[in-house]
């Protein structure tokens, strides 16, 4: 066989390999040891030295442009594989997310974080406290000593007493809250506590387990001013209009002084609840100027610090604001239920976006 006719063939082999596998054995077959380039490199030796010039030089250029076709199939070779496996791997970025077919986003989950955003955008922090509280935190050091009435008033679920007497309780509400946060940290205070509280009580606007944000203020110059228009921010960036009408009734609650309690205006239109305007009022929450005890009870001189607190039913203000009828129904966990009042879970509040978009 001519070296041309060789080197066409070795060629036509490198060129039909279909991967490095099928390549490695044509390059063994011709380069390897037995192969058929190398036998004819042997053969070299057998010739008159200007026989063996002349044809070890064709035999070396065949040589390298062999290697070179070899490298250039194998790299040609991982190309071809790296595209198929691109292609098989696709993933298309762009394509909008796939719809939702079951699971939603639970009303108070969504209006929890609808408060965290409008409350961290004002510049407040989250604290949290147990749930499992005692005596001390959910009452006496909230200025709530043992026979005052307001004890009865909270419904509290007990667990047994200890052999020291004392009882552990459900939280009544999140205030406690407040003493954590005060004995644990340094003024000023600017933070908000959801969360969930319990009272034994249970009609279409209350059940035994309930949500509340505790909110609170503690620094030198804290006024009532501040937190009126806090109260007035909060409402129209929670209700989503651009005015709300308030109204602050003088109340009392053993840990504020003085007390007020909040309402906001409201119509009911064809069965709907707009919020903001009306004739109609609403009472939202329950506020104050933290009372000296209670700072005191915080760790902190009444002299030096004051501060204002308030707190609002998480799920009532849930209610208002879509429209939903009966509290019990959040808590029933009924799927029909969720399907209806349920939030997309990749709706995420945000005030940029529209809380609730
Ligand atoms: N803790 C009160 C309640 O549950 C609400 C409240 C909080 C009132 C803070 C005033 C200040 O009813």
């Amino acid at each position: 066989m001519s070296l041309a006719t060789l080197e066409q063939s070795i060629l036509a082999e490198i060129d039909a390999a279909t991967d490095e596998t099928a390549l490695e054995a044509v390059r063994v077959a011709a380069l390897g040891k037995k192969g058929t380039v190398s036998e004819r490199m042997k053969a070299l030796g057998g010739m008159s030295p200007d026989e063996r010039r002349e044809a070890g030089a064709a035999l070396n250029l065949l040589k390298d442009r062999v290697t070179e076709a070899i490298t250039a199939r194998k790299t040609r070779l991982q190309d071809i594989a790296l595209d198929a496996r691109l292609a098989a791997e696709k993933i298309d970025v762009t394509l909008p997310a796939r719809p939702q077919t079951s699971g939603t986003v639970h009303p108070v989950s969504q209006v929890w974080e609808e408060v965290v955003q409008i409350f961290g955008d004002l510049g407040f922090a989250v604290a949290e406290g147990p749930h499992i509280e005692d005596d001390f935190h959910n009452f006496d050091a909230l200025n709530i000593p043992p026979e005052h009435p307001a004890r009865q008033e909270h419904d509290t679920f007990f667990f047994h007493e200890k052999p020291d007497g004392s009882r552990m309780l459900l939280r009544t509400h999140t205030s406690p809250v407040q003493i954590r946060t005060m004995l644990a940290s340094k003024p000023p205070i600017r933070i908000i506590a959801p969360g969930r509280t319990f009272r034994c009580d249970s009609d279409m606007t209350h059940t035994p387990m309930f949500n509340q944000v505790e909110g609170l203020v503690i620094d030198e110059t804290t006024t009532l001013a501040n937190l009126k228009w806090i109260l007035a921010e909060f409402c129209k960036a929670f209700f989503e209009v651009d005015d709300v009408k308030m109204r602050f009734r003088a109340s009392h609650f053993p840990f504020t002084e003085p007390s007020m309690e909040v309402d906001i205006q409201y119509s009911r239109e064809g069965g709907q609840l707009k919020i903001g305007t009306g004739d109609k009022w609403l009472e939202i929450l329950g506020s104050g100027m933290v009372h000296p005890n209670v700072i005191r009870a915080g760790g902190m001189d009444p002299e030096r610090v004051q501060g204002w607190a308030f707190g609002v039913g998480l799920d009532r203000i849930a209610m208002l604001k879509y429209g939903i009828p009966d509290l019990r129904a959040f808590f029933e966990a009924d799927l029909r239920w969720l399907r209806h009042y349920g939030f997309k879970a990749l709706q995420v509040p945000t005030l940029a976006g529209g809380l609730s978009q």
